[in-house]
């Protein structure tokens, strides 16, 4: 992939700084910062509300953002609902979906806390039974250990569609028929795999996919739950408010039948603009590239932790996005990031967000991510593996 540091501002600003902490959250290009600030410069207007001509303006930017960032998934627009971010779809899905005929949810014990969460919440709440699937130590779920767990009585699987912790993707399209042979639907938490594979949520069978836009080059504060469209009319209301319904009386709410009824007050017109040009950028760049470009610095990535004698969490030959945890020695997690960083290399430390996974793999006391996008080069990872040497040779 060719140099397109210069797209990125704070790169730009910062020609020392190695950011390698992109599952967290990526950087932003001009293209982005420029789109989410031309609404705020052109438009300011309420979106689905007011017909005067600055807001007409802002709906058909919605309609144009909601358009792009479905076709970027291979969804339809019309079951996109905008979202905070990944957690809140996650949220929105656990408390809409219709647990009334079946209420087993099937999720394994290498999510991210916003997938176990909303769900353990409705378990300790009586409201669904929670079977979470086992990994082995190298942190993989095995087609067996998923075969196990989905039966009919399944009403929803819930998984990643490649991990935050190791960067492993899930083969998703045999867990999607899976989950249908038995009658149940999946859910697909996108935030790490959208952002770094090539998505289609109709090929591959998904029936909901939430995502973030600030993981895949996107603004903070947007993102997105998008379900094949026949299935929103079967999720209940979760947040309601200004824009969910077509008639209030003080005794009774008719709500809508489309996504608006999910969409409860004022939206982050900005956030969806941002985006929207995020997905394009992304397309332009080509999202095979960006596979083969993270596969190269993967590869670089383990070769260095390899060097440096890293203890690495995670399955090694397997289809991922250029993610490693690990850790060096006895030294501490977070001792290693903050060495790291002054030696202008970014990572993450930690449990991610994700602290059964890391347990299961091992790392009970946390663990270093390294974590590269598209704007990251091979020079980058020569940089890291300098940086890690060094903190390797105080202990
Ligand atoms: N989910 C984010 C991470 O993995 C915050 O770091």
């Amino acid at each position: 992939m060719k140099d397109i540091r210069t797209d990125f501002p704070i790169l730009a600003a910062n020609p020392k700084l190695v950011y390698l902490d992109s599952a967290c959250t990526s950087l932003k290009p001009s293209k982005v910062i420029e789109a989410e600030m031309a609404y705020y410069r052109e438009l300011g207007a309420c979106g689905g509300r007011s017909s005067h001509r600055l807001g007409r303006k802002t709906n058909e930017k919605m309609d144009e953002a909601r358009r792009t960032v479905a076709s970027f998934v291979g969804g339809e627009s019309e079951g996109l609902v905008w979202t905070k971010n990944t957690t809140e779809a996650l949220n929105l899905i656990a408390n809409a979906f219709d647990f009334s005929k079946k209420k087993k949810v099937v999720t394994t014990i290498m999510e991210h806390h916003a997938v176990l969460l909303p769900f353990m919440k409705l378990r300790d709440g009586g409201k669904i039974t929670l079977e979470i699937v086992p990994c082995d130590a190298q942190g993989e779920v095995s087609m067996d250990a998923w075969e196990g767990a989905v039966d009919e009585e399944t009403a929803l699987v819930v998984t990643n569609s490649s991990t935050n912790t190791t960067g492993r993707k899930a083969e998703l399209r045999r867990i999607a028929s899976l989950a249908h042979d038995n009658g149940a639907l999946i859910c697909v938490d996108g935030a790490q795999g959208v952002p770094h594979h090539k998505t289609d949520m109709k090929k591959d069978g998904y029936d909901f996919l939430c995502f973030s836009g600030h993981k895949m080059l996107g603004p903070t504060g947007i993102g997105v739950m998008i379900a094949r469209k026949e299935h929103l009319k079967n999720l209940k209301e979760f947040m309601v408010g200004g824009g969910t319904v077509s008639t209030v009386t003080c005794g009774e709410a008719k709500y809508m039948n489309d996504h608006t009824r999910f969409e409860a007050g004022i939206q982050d017109y900005a956030g969806m603009t941002g985006l929207s040009a995020a997905c394009q950028y992304l397309k332009g760049l080509g999202m095979d590239e960006v596979e083969r470009h993270e596969k190269a610095l993967a590869d670089a990535m383990l070769k260095e932790l390899r060097n440096a004698g890293a203890t690495v969490y995670g399955p090694e030959s397997i289809e991922k996005s250029a993610i490693y945890s690990f850790n060096l020695r006895n030294a501490k997690a977070h001792d290693v990031a903050l060495m790291l960083d002054k030696m202008d290399i970014a990572v993450r430390s930690g449990f991610f967000c994700a602290q059964p996974a890391m347990e299961a793999m091992g790392a009970h006391d946390g663990a270093v991510r390294v974590s590269g996008y598209v704007y990251n080069t091979l020079d980058d990872m020569k940089k890291f593996g300098e940086a890690l040497a060094k903190v390797k040779a105080l202990y």
